[in-house]
């Protein structure tokens, strides 16, 4: 049975998917839960959690499916069932585009395809393994984010990404708030030029956002905000740290590699348009 999640849930759910993924998304995961308890969803079997899924509906008309997860012998049949719930959840909100994150060559990725999900991007997955052998100078145009430098980063953000990548003031304002996540802008004295976006979480870190503005790219600016970045996790307990990014972004995916990152995975951002 599916039914919609209960705010007590949230920490068995977020348990859950630890266990099946790895500690490093919880935080933002756990964000988005609060957030938006509608959208997210329980599968059980006599009373018993074996499944769960978390959508995103904030970019309307264009919806994500978040994460999903089961118990590994409860997948066949029960994964399918869920994602055409939440399909249909996203669908009744009004989106017309679905997106999602799916390993490459995983059991997952199958089930998108069977359904009928296209191909967007390929992405890879890199982690830093050893942050502690990588940690360059502090560099001193690098600093902490505060309200005042929204519009540098609102900017940056509209520059860089496409619409459906970008991240709105509410986003960046309540990730600010969480003492374990941090966003460093870079102030060329005057003006921001380019933000990194941080979580750490019991051991491991996540880049969930780097960007320079176009004018500025190429003269080191990447360079300075990874530091502080790689500097920041470790100050605060990771050792290692993971990302994804387009695997044709060779700027992105050079900076990286300078920077001790290594692929381990692929994953593939499928989408489905109604
Ligand atoms: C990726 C990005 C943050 C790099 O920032 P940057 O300020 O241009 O990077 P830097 O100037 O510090 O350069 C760092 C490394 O990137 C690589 N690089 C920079 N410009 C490059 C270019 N035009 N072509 C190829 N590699 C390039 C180089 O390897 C450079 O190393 P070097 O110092 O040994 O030459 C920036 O290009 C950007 O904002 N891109 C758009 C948003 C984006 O794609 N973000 C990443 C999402 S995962």
């Amino acid at each position: 049975m599916i039914r919609n999640a209960k705010m007590e849930e949230l920490e068995s759910i977020l348990a859950f998917s630890q266990g099946l993924h790895g500690s490093y998304m919880s935080d933002n995961l756990m964000l988005r839960m609060t957030n938006q308890l509608d959208n997210v969803f329980v599968s059980e079997e006599n009373s018993k959690l074996i499944g769960y899924g978390v959508v995103s509906n904030d970019k309307k008309p264009k919806g994500s499916i978040i994460q999903v997860g089961f118990l590994p012998n409860e997948c066949d049949g029960n994964m399918e069932t869920m994602l055409t719930h939440l399909e249909d959840h996203l669908t009744s909100t009004g989106c017309t585009a679905i997106r999602a994150n799916v390993r490459k060559k995983s059991p997952e990725a199958s089930i998108y395809l069977q359904k009928g999900y296209s191909l967007k991007l390929e992405l890879d997955l890199l982690e830093c393994p050893n942050i502690l052998e990588h940690i360059g100078s502090a560099p001193e145009n690098v600093r902490e984010f505060g309200k005042s430098g929204i519009r540098g980063v609102l900017k940056t953000e509209r520059e860089c990404f496409e619409p459906h990548w970008r991240m709105t003031t509410m986003e960046f304002l309540a990730w600010q708030r969480l003492e374990d996540r941090i966003f460093l802008v870079l102030d060329n004295v005057v003006a921001v030029v380019g933000y990194i976006l941080i979580n750490v979480c019991e051991g491991d870190s996540l880049l969930s956002k780097i960007a320079v503005l176009p004018s500025h790219q190429g003269k080191g600016f990447g360079s300075d905000l990874l530091n502080a970045g790689l500097k920041w996790a470790h100050d605060n307990g990771a050792s290692t740290m993971r990302l994804s990014t387009d695997s044709n972004n060779l700027k992105a995916k050079n900076l990286y590699k300078n920077h001790g990152f290594e692929a381990i995975s692929q994953e593939l951002e499928l989408e489905m348009i109604y």
